[in-house]
């Protein structure tokens, strides 16, 4: 399988305006445009869908991150969706075929399905612990972003960041993203007796996905949006402090990917990572056993304290 990087992702919140506000004002994050049928023309850039989902952009592609309101019943908000990019059509044939040869039900989708997501093809699986995921091709761009409080994301290649994802069958899951999807293994870390946070790539960025074995629950912990500017990550921080935000992580660096960042909670929960100067790797790279901690800072973030808040998301 072909997989790029994480394209776009999908969560769902109490509140979607309520993340309109703290995303666009306080993260930097633009409002895109929610996907409309060609020719695009009522396709505002407020961000808001009819439905009253709440659509974010930080490049040229229309969309990135997508908030959407709670489905009637779904008892807690997270992660709605994971779309992973494949170059196109073709892929997405084999990538069809070889998740149903690994005994995954996917469904291809249709000219909506395509519309809904701004995407030209597009098909849905889930992995072990239920997440669904979508692979596609053909992501609507404008070619004409320019960020309002000048920030630069890190994507291209890169895809749009990563996520960290609690796992009830970390075994399963792990080996769905390595041997189905065909991520690799980054490096992996003990955090405590049969505890494990572990690193995923798909291309060039240290981790798309990351994988915890600390608590019996499947949840979406963190997203994280990488700039090119550590500035951009300091004035972000000075935002949140001053708007009052639960910060969950002070300013710090990892040591496995060595990203300077800071972590605060989102209005619906789920923590956005905001960091800058994170390492990539090649495709020479062999599996790393990551010794503890961070560098420096990054306070707040123990495995008992991801653990406890995972509970909530
Ligand atoms: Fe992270």
């Amino acid at each position: 399988m072909d997989i790029l990087g994480l394209g776009y992702l999908g969560i769902d919140a109490p509140d979607p305006d309520a993340w309109l506000a703290f995303g666009r004002d306080l993260i930097g994050l633009d409002t895109g445009r929610a996907p409309v049928a060609p020719p695009y023309v009522d396709a505002g850039q407020d961000g808001r869908g009819p439905d009253g989902s709440v659509y974010f952009r930080i490049d040229d592609w229309s969309w990135r991150l997508a908030v959407h309101p709670m489905v009637p019943g779904r008892e807690r908000p997270g992660l709605r969706y994971l779309g992973f990019e494949l170059p196109g059509a073709a892929e997405l044939d084999v990538a069809i075929a070889e998740l149903e040869a690994a005994g995954c039900a996917v469904r291809r989708g249709d000219a909506a399905d395509c519309v809904a997501r701004a995407v030209t093809g597009i098909a849905f699986t889930s992995d072990p612990s239920g997440n669904a995921l979508e692979l596609f091709y053909g992501p609507l761009v404008t070619n004409n972003y320019r960020n309002s409080k000048g920030i630069e994301f890190l994507t291209g290649q890169l895809g749009m960041g990563h996520v960290n994802l609690f796992t009830s069958n970390y075994d399963a899951c792990a080996a769905f993203y390595t041997d189905v999807l065909g991520f690799r293994l980054t490096d992996y870390y003990e955090v405590g007796e049969g505890q494990l946070i572990n690193f995923f790539h798909i291309n060039p960025r240290h981790h798309t996905i990351g994988l915890m074995k600390v608590a019996p629950f499947d949840a979406i912990h963190h997203i994280m949006f990488e700039t090119t500017d550590i500035d951009m990550v300091g004035l972000a921080y000075d935002r949140v402090k001053a708007a009052g935000s639960k910060i969950t992580a002070s300013l710090g660096r990892h040591s496995n990917d060595r990203i300077i960042s800071f972590y605060v909670e989102s209005p619906s929960g789920v923590e956005i990572e905001m960091g800058w100067g994170a390492m990539t790797v090649g495709p020479d790279w062999t599996p790393r056993y990551r010794g503890p901690g961070d560098i420096w800072g990054h306070h707040g973030l123990t495995s008992d304290a991801i653990a406890e808040g995972g509970k909530d998301k």
